[in-house]
């Protein structure tokens, strides 16, 4: 099976719209594969999994660790891997070292970086040298000091203008596509219509080409915070918990193991 490609992805632009989902790991991965067209390895693990409070505290190493898992354990999606907070912003050069790194040590098929016009000449760096990038606006969850929180983007006209100029700035720079985080529904119709590449939405409207989501919100399995923008389309966590509370009274009550988990004494015996 062929993985869904970068120049795929850039062709489904007002098309059919794009499935993303996060991924850590290569069991979730695998199941997710059928159904989604592209994967995010979001630097969100460092809440979701690492139960960190922001994503500032990731590393390259942890991308990494997580990165490679979602490769092995997909054919079809689409691979993009985030690049955490530190890893980029520094320089160019320091740019394409980090993300080369991630390229070559997970086998992913692109990265992801947060920002704007101040990204653009580092976008073009890497994209003229070999290393696809998707972009992401909006409500950037690596400058959450400096946002001063987690609201929702471009409700004022100066807000929304330089999130516009942003979106283009980077689509120049050549990303194949860009995240658009938080922002209200006419912004993300304008930046979609502003791009030639897909918006991928995240708390950000139907109009986008695309949607994404954080996989453990979505199936109820991360209830630290929920953004009212997310959906659950399933609520894993209660049957987790179900399971765990059966398991531990049946463990109590020595019900479990029962004779057929055991290991027969004369099976393989001549
Ligand atoms: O870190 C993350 O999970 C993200 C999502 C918006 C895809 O960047």
């Amino acid at each position: 099976m062929r993985r869904m490609t970068v120049p795929q992805i850039r062709q489904c632009k007002g098309g059919k719209p794009l499935v993303a989902l996060t991924a850590y790991s290569a069991p979730m991965a695998s199941i997710l594969d059928p159904y989604v067209d592209i994967f995010i390895v979001g630097d969100s693990v460092g809440m979701v999994l690492y139960g960190m409070e922001s994503t500032l505290g990731v590393s390259l190493e942890m991308m990494i660790g997580h990165g490679a898992a979602v490769v092995r354990g997909s054919q079809k999606a689409c691979v993009t891997v985030d690049m955490p907070f530190g890893s980029y912003q520094e320089s160019k050069s320091q740019a394409f070292r980090n993300a080369a790194k991630v390229m070559k040590r997970t086998g992913c098929d692109a990265i992801k970086l947060e920002g704007g016009e101040e990204m653009a000449e580092t976008i073009s760096f890497l994209t003229t040298r070999g290393i696809p990038v998707m972009g992401h606006v909006g409500l950037m969850p690596q400058s959450v000091n400096s946002l001063g929180g987690y609201r929702a983007r471009g409700r004022g006209k100066a807000e929304a203008t330089k999130i516009i100029s942003d979106a283009r700035a980077i689509a120049d720079a050549g990303v194949f596509s860009l995240v658009v985080e938080g922002v209200v529904e006419p912004l993300a119709k304008e930046i979609t219509n502003a791009v030639a590449v897909p918006t991928i939405g995240i708390g950000a409207s139907a109009l986008c080409d695309g949607q994404v989501l954080v996989t453990e919100d979505m199936l109820g399995l991360f209830n630290e915070f929920t953004p009212s923008f997310v959906k659950r389309f399933a609520d894993l966590g209660l049957a987790v918990a179900e399971a765990a509370e059966e398991y531990s009274k049946e463990v109590r009550q020595r019900h479990f193991p029962g004779a057929v988990h055991c290991f027969n004494p004369k099976a393989g015996k001549k």
